[in-house]
């Protein structure tokens, strides 16, 4: 049978691919949907079909999972931040934990025996600390629309609230909205500041106040399993991993591109009396070679928390030529988490004892992992 745009189907879902859409077939040839659940029979409307695989819109739940729920939101299904409220949490988590498995598995060549079981977040809803809103002017409606991008990738969906965000920006929403951008086009971000860390405005913190002890209990674990006496902090934003392990160490030093965060860092420090660390300004790619060379390999970690892009080939290789006794990977984009633990463990030069997944993102398609590579002898 060859599918058409428009062309309605009833079929079974045998998956939840990463990034959330359901997976069925027709003859042998794949549909991807989006809001379903394994074992659920759906009737879909094919809405592309490409070479290999096809998309579809779901039309009916004709046999429903025993795990559908019903959303806490009202835009959910239209609004692009959420893929997972239909999902009861457990369920969540365990879908989580075997896709990060298979893309594992397949792209980085890892055993998946090594990724433990998700660690959930106690709060499921109204966790998030940090939004961004959009505003965008509505034509034939005659309207600026203020809220999220949709599902559709195209327009933005006019929101009052987000389930998933703290209470706070909720009330910051009303008051975006009570004030709104003069036009289409703009950005605003929403933000909470977290309690006794400085963040400049414009620098990273972690997204899930929540779930942070756990987030900060994973990394100290393996760090002292490692057994290292020497940190290096690589990406360390306001120096948030470097501070809250430096009681693991005997020194650390955190090194990231945004100035104005590395002075936060060195306040953050300063506050909580910790005195050995040290913060350097600069791009990772371009200290590391020289910042390697002061530390004995066998006695140094390294925490690697990159951007969603994940790190420089050279920074890699530079790892892997240098072998510190151990390396914690820290990503919220398994996909190229996985590349670069496979580049790592190329030829037995690093071995991947675990993986832990926390569920920093509750409701949405994404999920924080720990990795802890260590050297091989
Ligand atoms: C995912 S955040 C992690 C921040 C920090 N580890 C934390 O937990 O708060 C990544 C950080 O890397 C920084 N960054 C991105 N590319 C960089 C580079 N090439 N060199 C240094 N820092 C970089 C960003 O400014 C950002 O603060």
């Amino acid at each position: 049978m060859s599918l058409k745009i428009g062309d309605k189907i009833i079929l079974t879902i045998h998956d939840l691919a990463f990034g959330g859409e359901g997976v069925g077939r027709v003859d042998d040839f794949v549909v991807f949907i989006p809001f379903v659940i394994t074992g659920e029979t759906v009737e879909a409307e094919i809405t592309e079909v490409k070479k290999n695989f096809a998309r579809a819109k779901l039309l009916r739940v004709v046999t429903p999972a025993p795990e559908r729920v019903t959303p806490e939101c009202k835009y959910f299904g239209a609004c692009g931040g959420c893929q997972y409220q239909h999902l009861d949490y457990a369920a969540q988590l365990r879908v989580k934990q075997k896709q990060i498995a298979d893309l594992f598995e397949r792209v980085g060549k890892i055993s998946r025996a090594v990724v433990a079981p998700v660690i959930p977040c106690p709060v499921p809803y109204g966790y998030r600390n940090r939004i961004m809103i959009r505003s965008q002017w509505n034509g034939p409606a005659k309207k600026l629309e203020i809220g999220f991008i949709r599902t559709d990738n195209k327009f933005v969906e006019d929101i009052t609230e987000c389930k998933i965000a703290e209470p706070a920006l909720n009330e910051q929403i009303l008051h975006v909205r009570a004030h709104p951008p003069p036009k289409g086009g703009i950005k605003v971000v929403l933000r909470v500041q977290p309690e006794n860390w400085e963040v400049p405005p414009d620098s990273f913190f972690q997204n899930n106040f929540f779930l942070l002890p756990k987030l900060v209990a994973t990394v100290r674990e393996f760090l002292a399993a490692g057994g290292a006496r020497h940190l290096i902090d690589l990406y360390c934003g306001v120096g948030f991993f470097g501070i809250e392990a430096a009681a693991v160490v005997d020194s650390f030093v955190g090194v990231e591109y945004d100035k104005l965060a590395i002075a936060a860092a060195r306040k953050n420090a300063a506050a909580r009396e910790i005195h050995n660390g040290e913060f350097i300004a600069a791009q990772v790619e371009n200290i590391l070679p020289e910042l390697l060379k002061k530390f004995s390999p066998e006695k140094t970690a390294v925490i690697l928390d990159p951007p969603r892009k994940g790190c420089w080939p050279e920074t890699l290789e530079l790892l892997r030529q240098h072998r510190p006794a151990q390396v914690i990977y820290v990503s919220c984009h398994p996909a190229t988490m996985a590349r670069d633990l496979n580049i790592m463990c190329a030829d037995g030069v690093f071995e991947l004892a675990r993986v832990q997944p926390l569920d920093m993102f509750p409701q949405t398609q994404h999920v924080e992992c720990v990795a802890d590579l260590r050297r091989r002898n």
